[in-house]
């Protein structure tokens, strides 16, 4: 297959609106990484988005809408409280887990009676969801297993001659994947940590909401390991390198970084190291997928990286080091 590469103009997104109607596969930027989109309400077409990324078909994607009207084709529920964080986060990078109205297929959920929603903040993603006519099911454009892409050129990297087009854009704005929160239970909670934190989430709602237990932590030897977004139980953005997080004290940690860099060169092995601001963590955000990305092209061997502090978005970014890593941190 020939991927058509698309500008982000008027007419090309008309182009790609076209493509989509007719059952085919766009990526499109959004304000956290570029999505892999299909009409969500066409089974055919989703089972698609699997093969060309080679998603294990248990790993629901996120249904995108352009208003809040829309709401009413992907769930048939709307509480006061889900109310309140669209009033709030939409359009924007909050996907929120609701029952699955009676019009998805089981093929956009991964065969669960619930849904994930979102209502991107980027106007190219939104103008490609109002002219297709769809709701759009998109996951992120990247090979399953793959970090998020946040460019275009990430997408083709991954993605060339396996889908019909890719609009071509910007960097995105965040540059890590949308918060999952889960509204379907009594206490909402969040299944995936993102650019939005659970102190935003508790000053919107007035109250304290719960995060998966299992977020952030390595399942122990025989442990029954359920995340509750599918999706988090894979091994995820996984960069070709070995990785090691090392956590503690700045300062011993950069000293062992360097120690560690020096004996790896020694032996040969080319070696790439993550040592973002700590008090940036928008910035590694931003960031951090290219990074990972940009050490596997230059060939390196092992990947050396400095752990955030784990609080706001700073939690978020290391939730994808942590799993980019296989969970290797050492302490120091
Ligand atoms: O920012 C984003 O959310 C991007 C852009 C393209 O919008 N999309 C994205 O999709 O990251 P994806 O498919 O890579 O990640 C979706 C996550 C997975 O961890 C999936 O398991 C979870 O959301 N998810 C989706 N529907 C769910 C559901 N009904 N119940 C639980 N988890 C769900
Ligand atoms: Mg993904």
């Amino acid at each position: 297959m020939k991927t058509r590469l698309l500008k982000d103009t008027d007419e090309d997104i008309r182009i790609a609106a076209q493509i989509i109607e007719q059952g085919g596969l766009v990526a499109f930027p959004t304000e956290t990484v570029y999505g892999l989109g299909a009409n969500a309400m066409d089974a055919d077409a989703v089972r698609k988005i699997y093969e060309a990324k080679g998603r294990p078909a248990d790993n629901p994607t996120i249904v995108h809408i352009a208003e809040r009207e829309e709401l009413g084709r992907v769930t048939f529920l709307v509480t006061e409280d889900m109310k309140t964080l669209m009033d709030r986060f939409w359009p924007g990078p909050m996907t929120m887990i609701v029952p699955r109205g009676e019009y998805i297929p089981y093929v956009t959920t991964g065969n669960l009676e619930t849904v994930g929603v979102r209502m991107p903040e980027n106007e190219v993603a939104r103008e490609l969801i109002r002219r297709s006519g769809c709701v759009i099911a998109a996951p992120s454009a990247n090979l399953s297993g793959r970090p998020s892409p946040t460019t275009a050129q990430h997408v083709i990297d991954d993605l060339d001659g396996r889908i019909d087009a890719v609009i071509q854009s910007g960097p995105c704005r965040i540059g890590i994947e949308s918060t999952v929160i889960d509204m379907t239970g009594k206490i909402p909670m969040i299944l995936r940590p993102g650019y939005i934190t659970k102190k935003d989430f508790e000053e919107a709602l007035g109250q304290e909401i719960l995060l998966d237990p299992t977020l952030n932590r390595k399942p122990r030897e025989g442990e029954d390991f359920h995340p509750k977004a599918p999706g988090m139980k894979y091994r995820h953005y996984a960069p070709r390198a070995e990785m090691i997080i090392f956590k503690g004290d700045r300062i011993r940690v950069e000293a062992a970084i360097d120690q560690e860099r020096a004996e790896r060169e020694a032996l040969g092995q080319k070696v790439f190291v993550i040592d973002f601001d700590e008090d940036r963590e928008t910035v590694a955000a931003h960031e951090i997928f290219a990074m990972l990305r940009q050490a596997d092209r230059e060939g390196a061997d092992v990947i050396l990286a400095a752990a955030l502090p784990q609080r706001g978005v700073g939690f978020s970014v290391m939730n994808r080091m942590l799993k980019s890593a296989g969970f290797n941190v050492r302490e120091v």
